[in-house]
């Protein structure tokens, strides 16, 4: 039985979240820059894509680049908005044919404008798709987005719009960038860091966290299927005891 057979699709996560994490270790290992590594990485996101339309996916979130990031090198980090720009032109085709509605989250205010000319481009070709929603997190930080959260919150109560009592977990979840996307279920961390780098932290309050040493370049569909396979073997108890769960199902 294949891994991908052995997956229940009555309890495939509808939102998979993914740091991808180890591009520059894959090619220093084999005596290349870290370039080559991000540029390796871009097959990875195809893997990683195919095998969650396989599986029925709803939402799949890729951290591409942190706010932390632009602290890298300027080589480096120059090489990868160039590599961006390069794979959404490129790719776009292709995922508008198979039906993928492309998104971001984090500042894209903060990118180069041919980034963003780009990426727009790519939002609003697929905007009108039905398939899996691939959402790409750019200049992202989870601490930034509670920032910005809160300060809206905060305008919003004094302008009189909205009555302090009134914030509650749906006021916060609405102001964050993922805003009508539900939580990830599973989350997923390549390259054998157990950290979560300033990634979705409000909304993987519940999420499973699924760590494989797996560098990013090499990860394939059947590495995907693990995580999932490693997702469905969990007992998600939400604060419940195991008792209650039972009886509810
Ligand atoms: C992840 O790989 C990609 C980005 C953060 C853009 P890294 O570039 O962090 O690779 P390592 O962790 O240094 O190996
Ligand atoms: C997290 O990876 C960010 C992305 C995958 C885009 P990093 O490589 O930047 O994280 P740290 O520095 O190891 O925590
Ligand atoms: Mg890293």
């Amino acid at each position: 039985m294949s891994l991908l057979d052995k997956i229940n699709r009555d309890t495939t996560p509808k939102h998979i979240a993914v740091i991808m994490d180890g591009n520059g270790r894959w090619a220093q290992k084999q005596g290349e820059e870290r370039l080559f590594g991000h540029n390796f990485g871009v097959e990875a996101v195809r893997e990683t894509l195919k095998a969650a339309q396989e599986i029925g996916v709803e939402y799949l979130t890729l951290y591409a680049f942190s706010t932390e990031n632009w602290n890298r090198p300027k080589e480096e980090v120059d090489g990868l908005m160039d590599l961006l720009v390069r794979t959404i032109s490129g790719e776009v085709d292709e995922l508008h044919k198979s039906n993928v509605i492309i998104s971001s989250i984090g500042d894209t205010d903060g990118l180069p404008d041919s980034c963003r000319n780009e990426l727009q481009a790519a939002f609003d070709r697929t905007k009108k798709n039905t398939g899996i929603n691939l959402i790409l997190a750019l200049n992202y930080s989870a601490k930034w987005e509670l920032i910005r959260a809160t300060k809206n919150i905060a305008r919003l109560v004094k302008s009189g719009d909205m009555k302090l009592d009134q914030v509650d977990e749906a006021t916060i979840s609405n102001m964050l960038s993922t805003h009508g996307i539900p939580d990830p279920e599973l989350l997923i961390r390549t390259s054998g860091e157990r950290r979560v780098s300033n990634f979705l932290l409000w909304q993987i309050a519940y999420a499973e966290l699924h760590f494989t040493e797996v560098l990013w370049p090499d990860f394939k569909q059947e590495d995907l299927y693990k995580a999932v396979l490693d997702y469905q073997s969990r007992e998600r108890r939400f604060g419940l005891v195991s008792a209650q769960l039972e009886k509810n199902t």
